[in-house]
C-alpha cells in the first residue's frame, strides 16, 4: 500500500548528478519518483537507469523559446504528480511559465553562499574575490536567478592553494551533505517561509490514534 504522507519527489539534471547519489541514498522522507534531463549525454541518467527510477530528456534545443520548453518540462513533469521539484545541477535559467507552476516546492542547489555569487563559474569568481570562506546554498527558486529564500548553506574555508578545481571538490562534498538535509525538512513539512527567511518548525508529533475503542 502507498504511503500517502510521503512526498513525491522529482529531479533535474544537465550533467554527471553527483548529488543523485546522496539523494538516493538517504531517507528523504519522500521518493524520487522520476529524473528528467534536458540533455541525452547527461551521465546522471546512468545513475537513475541503474536506481530503476523513471527518467525522460527533453532537449531545449527543440525548443523555439525559453517558454516553450519550460512548459514542456512542466507538462513531463506533471506526469508524475510531483509534491517537489528538486533542481540537482539543472543548468538551463528558467522562466516564470517554470518557476510559477512549481512555486513553493521548487528548490535548487547553488555552489556558492548566496546572495553573493550568483550565476556561473562561482569557485573561479570566489578565489579571484578573494574571500576566506566559500560554499553552496539550497534555496527556494523563485523568478529571480540564484535568488530565493534559503534553507540550507554550509561553508568552506578557502586555502592559499586552492584552486577552482579543488575548491569545487571541497565545495561537493558539502553539497551531498546539505541537499539531502534541505529535501528532508521539505518533506516533513518542517520548512517556514517567511519573505526571504526560511525558519525550520520541529518535528510534529503525531497523535496515537486508538482503533478499536469504545465509543461514549
Ligand atoms: C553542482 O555543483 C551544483 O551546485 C551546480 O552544478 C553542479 C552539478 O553537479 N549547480 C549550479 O551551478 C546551478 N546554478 P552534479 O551534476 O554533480 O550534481
Amino acid at each position: 500500500m502507498s504511503d500517502v504522507t510521503r512526498k513525491r519527489i522529482a529531479v533535474l539534471i544537465s550533467g554527471r548528478g553527483s548529488n543523485l547519489p546522496s539523494l538516493l541514498g538517504n531517507e528523504l522522507g519522500g521518493d524520487i519518483v522520476v529524473i528528467g534531463s534536458n540533455k541525452a549525454e547527461a551521465k546522471g541518467l546512468d545513475i537513475a537507469r541503474d536506481a530503476g527510477i523513471a527518467n525522460f530528456v527533453i532537449s531545449h534545443k527543440d525548443f523555439a523559446s525559453r517558454e516553450a520548453f519550460d512548459a514542456a518540462l512542466v507538462a513531463a513533469l506533471n506526469e508524475y504528480r510531483p509534491d517537489l521539484v528538486v533542481l540537482a545541477g539543472f543548468m538551463r535559467i528558467t522562466t516564470p511559465v517554470f518557476t510559477q507552476a512549481f512555486a513553493s516546492r521548487l528548490i535548487n542547489i547553488h555552489p556558492s553562499l548566496l546572495p553573493s555569487f550568483p550565476g556561473l563559474h562561482t569557485h573561479a569568481r570566489a578565489l579571484e574575490e578573494g574571500v576566506k570562506l566559500h560554499g553552496c546554498t539550497v534555496h527556494f527558486v523563485t523568478p529571480e536567478l540564484d535568488r530565493g529564500p534559503i534553507i540550507a548553506q554550509a561553508a568552506v574555508q578557502v586555502d592559499d592553494d586552492d584552486t577552482p578545481d579543488t575548491l569545487a571538490a571541497k565545495v561537493l562534498r558539502q553539497e551531498h551533505q546539505i541537499f539531502p538535509y534541505a529535501v528532508r525538512l521539505f518533506c516533513e513539512d518542517r520548512l517556514h517561509v517567511d519573505g526571504l527567511r526560511v525558519t525550520t518548525l520541529p518535528k510534529s508529533i503525531h497523535p496515537v490514534i486508538a482503533t478499536g475503542a469504545a465509543r461514549v
